[in-house]
């Protein structure tokens, strides 16, 4: 009697690929990133990680958000969330940017590195830098243990659990748990948010891993998306406010994995210059999840449709029905709090990456010419 067996075959746990088992690990990496940071009565935020005390908070005048690739995309995601919660002014950069064009950093800055790894060269300098600077450090990382985690005065872990695939996917939605966790700590701290408007963002949080669990159910549908754009060798995202922050990753993870070419735009600014290259049959993905921006997002997905562009749209459900008659495609998404949404409305966007690239034959997990942790500069 013989099994075949061997160790990667067994850690992929029956998915034909790492990327793929990471993508259905997010609602457990949801839930363990906020396990033990959220107090039993749901009303506060319990970060004991953070040695900052509330005076250090209050002097806190900027915070800059530097790190690289999709820990870089979480910061776009993050910078809203902070400034909406903790009403502090945020820049988001990448390092490699960051640390040669001489930021202000003060000792007023508080300079938040995001990094899957840990390791990787540029996001450590601008780390350095900042310290150097006098700045306070806190890092948000998925590793124990790791450079950045050493180096960096304060330290939220994501408890994504090791991600393989060279494609981040439930560290990046970790590293927006983790955003939501800090906003909401520094709203507590600061006063800008009343305990009954933390409960109600606590509350919609938990349901977040379900309600991913839901979107998950639908990977058929998006499997069939996936295969019919995996035809074309250019396509555009487009989103306004945190929908163009995921616009961006979305982007980015189809590129790393499938090779097609893709831009991630904010709508609005399609007609300052890349509405020259929308013609027809091009696809365009869309996100409308912020309802106070709906119309405006709407009627840029209208510019695109008049210039024969093939629109999915990615919305809220319960606003399929307005939608469906501007667009080629939808997927809807559960409903969860504008803020909160990029969490969810991510995911769709994962798995058309995931199929795009499995339809080109491609090796998902070890794209060309990338590498998983990137420690030279
Ligand atoms: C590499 C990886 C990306 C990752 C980036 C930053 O380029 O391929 O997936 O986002 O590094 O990595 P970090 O470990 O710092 O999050």
């Amino acid at each position: 009697f013989h099994v075949d067996w061997d160790l990667v075959t067994a850690e992929k746990a029956g998915f034909d690929h790492f990327m793929l088992k990471e993508i259905y690990e997010q609602p457990k990496a949801y839930r363990d990133t906020m396990m033990g940071r959220i107090s039993d009565d749901g009303r506060s935020v319990e970060l004991t990680e953070i040695g900052m005390t509330a005076d250090e908070i209050r002097a806190i005048r900027k915070i800059h958000i530097v790190a690289c690739g999709t820990a870089m995309h979480a910061g776009l995601v993050g910078k809203t969330v902070l400034e909406s919660l903790a009403r502090i002014p945020v820049e988001t950069d990448v390092a490699s940017e960051y640390r040669y064009r001489s930021p202000i950093i003060t000792p007023d800055t508080l300079v938040i590195v995001v990094s899957q790894s840990g390791e990787t060269a540029d996001t450590l300098a601008a780390l350095r830098e900042a310290k150097r600077c006098g700045a306070r450090v806190l890092a948000i990382t998925n590793v124990v243990g790791s450079s950045v985690s050493r180096e960096a005065d304060d330290v939220i872990i994501t408890q994504a659990g090791p991600e393989i695939a060279v494609a981040s996917t439930k560290a990046y939605t970790s590293q927006l748990i983790a955003f939501y966790l800090l906003g909401l700590f520094l709203a507590e701290t600061l006063g800008t948010k009343d305990s009954a408007f933390i409960a109600e963002v606590v509350t919609a949080m938990h349901q977040l891993p379900e309600q991913v669990e839901s979107i998950l159910d639908n990977a058929p549908v998006l499997k069939q998306v996936a295969e019919n754009l995996s035809k074309h060798n250019n396509l555009f995202f487009i989103g306004r406010g945190v929908d163009f922050a995921v616009a961006q990753e979305g982007s980015l993870k189809l590129k790393e994995i499938s090779y097609i070419h893709s831009e991630a735009y904010a709508a609005g600014e399609l007609k300052h210059g890349t509405l020259a290259l929308i013609e027809e049959g091009i696809p365009v993905i869309s996100l409308i999840t912020q309802e106070d921006l709906y119309e405006k997002t709407l009627s840029n997905i209208k510019e695109v449709k008049a210039r024969g562009a093939h629109v999915l749209g990615v919305v809220n459900e319960g606003f399929e029905g307005e939608v469906a008659k501007s667009v080629d495609e939808l997927f809807a998404i559960p409903k969860t709090l504008p803020l909160l949404s990029p969490a969810l409305s991510v995911v769709p966007l994962q798995l058309i990456a995931y199929y795009a690239s499995l339809a080109r034959g491609n090796d998902v997990d070890k794209p060309r010419n990338l590498a998983k942790s990137v420690t030279v500069e």
